[in-house]
């Protein structure tokens, strides 16, 4: 038993019980010695009591009190000064006027984006969280919003896996950059194309059969943290459905957006508008609200980081 406790039931014993609470006496130990009620016991009556004080005084030294209270101050001021900048990037925020469609951002971030998002990217394992997406992609494929083609060391490529891939985005800068690495990840291989193009404009995959076009479907649409910067996401995501095989075609969807978190969601809320202007995207979107309003049957739905990130499968709505 540890010194306090032995301190805690020594005062118990020492105090009597409870008011109100009735006293049952073993006959087989001595009563204790008679004292008026609400009297309490001089402390040298109990011999606990006498030890008490030299067991539980633990000094604390001089040093690490001085270290405790220079930490306690840092710590306090740098929160101040996070509040501080906080309250000011807000009261800044509240006053843009930021346009729904920022997708333009891109042309002019294009080549810091990689080293912007790295370091967040890092510490929330979204390299895993795209690999394990990607890595389900099979037959004729499609990315969208493709960026500077931060998913291209994930593809498994040829005959098994994607035997074709088209890679889209709106921004001609980060096309060219995710084509640059694509050619020295998979020199040989050659099924791939890369277009500057909106989403929403894609058009069916197509072969030529003598004079004759034949459309054909994707087997996989991928998508990650794109339906933060497009104008129209639940329009573009319905516009990917037409175009997806409707039997065993998928849509990959690798989000970010709304929380769990209302306390969360204010923070969002309150910085969106400055966020947007500067990184062309509304990190404040409910994407499961999306998904539902793009009408496609969902297959899986997963979410992380306090439910920022958002994983979906998707497919056509069979009817
Ligand atoms: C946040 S970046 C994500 C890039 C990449 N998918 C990734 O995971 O790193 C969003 C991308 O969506 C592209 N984008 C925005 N609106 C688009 C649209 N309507 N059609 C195609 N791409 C679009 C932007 O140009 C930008 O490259």
């Amino acid at each position: 038993m540890s010194a306090p406790r032995i301190g805690r039931s020594a005062l118990k014993a020492a105090k009597g019980p409870a008011p109100g609470v009735p006293r049952i006496l073993n006959k087989t130990q001595p009563s204790p010695a008679p004292h008026r009620a609400g009297v309490p016991l001089p402390k040298r009556a109990n011999p606990h009591l006498l030890n008490l004080s030299s067991e539980s005084q633990t000094r604390m030294s001089p040093r690490i009190m001085t270290m405790l209270g220079v930490s306690v101050l840092t710590i306090g001021t740098y929160c101040g000064y996070l509040y501080t900048s906080y309250r000011r990037e807000v009261a800044q925020a509240q006053l843009m006027n930021v346009p729904e469609d920022v997708s333009d951002r891109y042309n002019h971030t294009a080549r810091t984006f990689d080293a912007d998002v790295e370091l967040s990217e890092k510490l929330m394992r979204i390299g895993k969280k795209r690999r394990d997406l990607v890595q389900q992609a099979r037959g004729h494929v499609l990315e969208v919003s493709c960026g500077t083609g931060r998913n291209l060391e994930y593809y498994s490529l040829g005959a098994r896996g994607c035997r074709s891939v088209t890679f889209v985005d709106l921004s001609p800068e980060m096309v060219e950059i995710a084509q640059e690495k694509f050619g020295k990840l998979h020199p040989g291989f050659k099924w791939v194309e890369f277009r500057a193009q909106d989403a929403r404009e894609v058009p069916s995959p197509s072969h030529n059969r003598g004079q004759e076009k034949v459309a054909y479907y994707y087997d996989t649409i991928v998508q990650t943290m794109g339906l933060c910067s497009m104008p129209d996401p639940a329009g573009t995501l319905r516009h990917l459905g037409a175009l997806t095989e409707p039997q065993q075609g998928r849509i990959l969807l690798l989000e970010h957006g709304r929380s769990h978190y209302d306390w969360l969601n204010r923070v969002l809320d309150n910085l969106a508008p400055a966020h947007a202007d500067r990184h062309g995207c509304w990190w404040n979107r409910d994407i499961g609200q999306i998904v539902r309003d793009s009408g496609l049957e969902i297959v899986e739905e997963q979410r992380w980081h306090f439910g920022t990130t958002w994983r979906y499968v998707l497919r056509p709505r069979r009817s």
